[in-house]
Formats: C-alpha cells, sequence, structure tokens
C-alpha cells in the first residue's frame, strides 16, 4: 500500500535527531491516533534553514512524510519553507493510501509550529504564518478528544 519513496524513507529516514540551541522547535499532536512530531530548525542571519532534524513518535506514515518534509525544507528561505504543504510533502513520496493523509498534515504543522516559535523567539511576525492549532504546548489542543 505504499509507495517505494514511502518505503525508503520510512525504512532510512533522514535528518532524524535534535538540534541544541535551535533557532525553532515545533512540537505536534494528532489527538486522534496519540502521534506526536517534533521539527527542529537552525535558520541562519540570512533566514535560511541551515539544518533540519526531527523526532517522531508515530506511525510509518508519519515517519516517512517528516523525513521527507526535513528533505524539502533543508536549504530553504523561512518563506519558501512556509509554503510547503502537506500535499507538497504527499507528492515528494509519491502519494499516500488516503487513510494516512492525516500523517502528512502532522509534517506541515511540525514545520509551521518551528517557524512559529522562530518567530516569537526573534520577534519577528513572517507574513503568512498561523498559529499552528495542533502545537501541543496549547493544553487545551491536548486534551481534546
Ligand atoms: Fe497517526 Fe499516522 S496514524 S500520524
Amino acid at each position: 500500500m505504499y509507495t517505494e519513496k514511502v518505503m525508503d524513507h520510512f525504512s532510512n529516514p533522514r535528518n532524524v535527531g535534535e538540534i541544541e540551541n535551535a533557532s525553532g522547535v515545533g512540537t505536534v499532536g494528532n489527538a486522534k491516533c496519540g502521534d506526536i512530531m517534533r521539527m527542529y530548525l537552525d535558520i541562519d542571519e540570512t533566514g535560511v534553514i541551515q539544518d533540519v532534524k526531527f523526532k517522531t513518535f508515530g506511525c510509518g506514515a508519519a515517519v516517512a512524510t517528516s523525513s521527507m518534509a526535513t528533505e524539502l525544507v533543508k536549504g530553504k528561505t523561512v518563506e519558501e519553507a512556509l509554503k510547503i504543504t502537506n500535499k507538497s510533502v504527499m507528492e515528494a513520496l509519491d502519494g499516500l493510501p488516503p487513510v494516512k493523509v492525516h500523517c502528512s498534515l502532522l509534517a506541515e504543522e511540525a514545520i509551521h509550529a518551528a517557524l512559529w516559535d522562530y518567530a516569537e523567539k526573534n520577534n519577528i511576525k513572517i507574513e503568512g504564518l498561523e498559529k499552528p492549532k495542533s502545537d501541543i504546548h496549547e493544553e487545551e489542543e491536548t486534551i481534546e478528544y
């Protein structure tokens, strides 16, 4: 049911780990399945994402989509990274089974949450970035079922 690319990113995920003193960290979760994804961004002073790492406690599709998402954001500017959607992550993986589409949303939300954290830390506003809904720092989101 998974494409070769999904299987590849699932069995050999890229950019797994943490970044100490990251410019932005975003943690998001899916209340229904309980899966959690954390994304770390290292952004230089010109706004280019120099490094990215992730940790996922989740299903195979969540691992594969976060791995692909990190590949897509690396080297991009903050504005370019903001344009990466769950659709573009899925396309880059040659598709996901319909029941697994929600897993790719975690990847998009994790990028947004990390960018939000970066913007807050630096007291800047990123045009078009909205506060991620499932950021699990938001207590009320995590207790909703
Ligand atoms: Fe929850 Fe995939 S089943 S993220």
